[in-house]
């Protein structure tokens, strides 16, 4: 059974039965607590808690989806049979609709009479009680008039059979497992209680509506169904590993782990960038970093051409997930683009890190050293952008130790001290690094950061001069590689407008147009017409940026750019190089995206 099958035969089961199919959220979710998306129900939580109602958004009190989903726990698992970093979620769910004998039967029926599966492969568990939450007597009742032995009835602790709350407080209840041949496929959760945690104690209130959320791991049941040991085998990863092995002619046997991390962490890192994730040295962008990293590493070893990626979003993109993920047609070339930048800048690297690696051993193995310092590691990172797990990996290898903790403290302190220095150099408070809006690791990644910062100003003057001063900023996110600048306008610019704004602001660019900040009341930057954008309240005086000839006495002033700002920007234009818009896109209602990148004028 191919695993379209699998999708096609699971959500038609579940629409039969009255669910609504729901699509896939984003892998980045709506929620400042987690990271990512990790199951089906993060888009369904408001649900749950009864801050949002189905019936109105779904027309149904049950859904059924299935969702990209990352997990990061495992990462360093990666490499054996069955983990994994991204993955895909067979879900469903109910919102105060049904129940235990409902949802019980329904895994059940899609088990054993939809895919066929003998009674004998089936083990379940149920959550055996403890002095918290009672006994599940309900659902191991349901499992035993189903005609399940005794025998294949596991009763389970709180760490395997209670799911949630996510967080310190929220729905949680017990859960019954699903398990084939041993391995659990499916994790059906009974969101009973509303758990809320007082001076470390736990208070578990029973909820007043009660919701089902279930999970089954797409991989692990296309394993089971197409008879397969590991999930490598499967329909979802042969067409990767075959892209791998190409014509290269390494031990494959010998190297499956590192065929697994190239086919795991490229596939995750491809659907993290289609959903908008940047390479970065924080959060999300870290994540991505750290899997892009590590499969060029193992990419490196294999020996194989470094533009393999190509080929797997291609076989991503047009075969494995053709009809079901489009995005990753539609942004194949942005996808390429960001992983080409950053295996350029890796690979700039890696060669001599490893190199550097090779001495720092062999120094230890002649002291009889068996530990890597903090201070070592960081060098590693910061001279040759390895990042620690990398660092731990090779160690791990040549059989010594990495003394993260050391390695942490060291990285605080170099934060601290460029931080120290940057503030210095750009006068303290207001910047914009404090808010996130501006991502920059180091000081070279600053120096394109800042230059990039002042193209959007730029770009901002000449979009409200092209069409129109309505034109205001709705946001923004400038990393070392581009800027995004989000603003309100109602329709899609035409090819001209954008070579307009882009001539505009290049005009402004060859003029090397001084960029002065002075401080001022809050009152009189609004007097000078200075855009401001943040809607938080302002200080009594702040700061405003002026790109242009400011007033003097004898010469009027010619402002190209005026804006309320915590910067830094550049001292003149000239230093930023021609600014060239990639993209114009919608991002909401009424809100359109320009991504922009530098030429450099060298
Ligand atoms: N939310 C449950 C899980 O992820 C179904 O296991």
């Amino acid at each position: 059974m191919t695993h379209q099958e699998i999708r096609t035969k699971f959500l038609k089961f579940f629409e039969e039965r009255g669910h609504k199919i729901v699509p896939s959220s984003s892998l980045l979710p709506d929620d400042p607590s987690v990271l990512f998306t990790t199951a089906g129900m993060q888009q369904f939580k408001k649900y749950y808690t009864g801050e949002a109602d189905a019936m109105k958004d779904f027309g149904s009190l049950n859904t059924a989806s299935i969702q990209k989903s990352m997990r990061t726990s495992d990462i360093d698992e990666v490499g054996d049979d069955s983990h994994l970093t991204f993955f895909e979620m067979l879900g469903n769910f109910s919102f105060g609709q049904y129940w235990k004998k409902e949802a019980i039967q329904y895994g059940y029926d899609f088990i054993v009479k939809e895919l066929k599966m003998s009674l004998d492969r089936i083990t379940v568990s149920i959550f055996k009680g403890d002095s918290e939450t009672p006994e599940d007597r309900e659902s191991l009742d349901i499992w035993k008039s189903l005609g399940i032995p005794d025998a294949q009835i596991i009763l389970g602790e709180r760490k395997d059979n209670f799911w949630g709350p996510t967080g310190n407080k929220g729905p949680c209840g017990p859960t019954t497992e699903i398990y084939i041949d041993g391995i659990e496929i499916w994790n059906i959760v009974f969101n009973e209680y509303f758990c809320d945690e007082e001076n470390g104690k736990k208070h578990f209130v029973p909820l007043a509506t009660k919701g089902i959320d279930t999970g089954m791991g797409l991989e692990r049941l296309a394993m089971i169904m197409q008879g397969k040991t590991n999930i490598f085998e499967t329909d979802l990863f042969t067409p990767i590993i075959t892209e791998v092995r190409g014509k290269n002619l390494y031990d494959y046997e010998k190297n499956k782990p590192s065929e697994r991390i190239i086919a795991d962490h490229l596939r995750a890192g491809i659907f993290l960038i289609s959903d908008g994730v940047l390479p970065s040295n924080t959060e999300q962008g870290y994540i991505l970093r750290r899997l892009l990293r590590r499969a060029i590493r193992h990419i490196n070893l294999l020996n194989i051409p470094d533009d393999i990626y190509k080929r797997i979003l291609h076989v991503l993109a047009y075969s494995i997930y053709g009809n079901i993920y489009p995005e990753l047609v539609r942004k194949e070339e942005n996808i390429i683009e960001v992983i080409e930048t950053e295996r350029n800048k890796f690979t700039a690297t890696l060669g001599r890190g490893l190199k550097e690696f090779a001495g720092l051993i062999e120094n230890h193995q002649q002291a009889n050293e068996k530990n890597i310092s903090g201070k070592e590691a960081f060098g590693l990172y910061s001279t040759f952008g390895f990042p620690i797990e990398l660092i731990e990996e090779l160690a791990k290898e040549n059989d010594v130790t990495v003394d993260v903790s050391d390695f942490q403290k060291e990285t605080e302190e170099h934060r601290a001290k460029s931080r120290a220095g940057i503030e210095k150099k750009f006068g303290g408070h207001g910047l914009l690094l404090d808010t996130g809006e501006l991502k920059a690791g180091n000081e070279e990644e600053l120096k394109q950061v800042t230059r990039l910062h002042t193209a959007t100003h730029l770009l901002h003057a000449s979009l409200r001069k092209v069409l129109g001063e309505n034109v205001h900023q709705a946001g923004s996110d400038i990393t070392a590689e581009r800027l995004r600048f989000d603003f309100n306008f109602d329709r899609k610019m035409t090819p001209e407008e954008i070579k307009k704004v882009e001539d505009i602001a290049n005009d402004a660019v060859g003029q090397d147009l001084p960029v002065v900040m002075r401080e001022m009341p809050y009152e009189e930057a609004v007097h000078l017409g200075a855009l401001s954008f943040f809607k938080e309240k302002y200080p009594a005086v702040v700061k405003v940026y002026t790109v242009g000839k400011e007033a003097t006495s004898t010469e009027p002033a010619e402002v190209f750019s005026r804006e309320l700002c915590g910067g830094p920007h550049v001292t003149h234009t000239g230093e930023i190089g021609k600014i060239k818009i990639k993209k114009e896109e919608a991002v909401g209602a009424g809100v359109r995206r320009i991504r922009a990148t530098l030429v450099d004028k060298n």
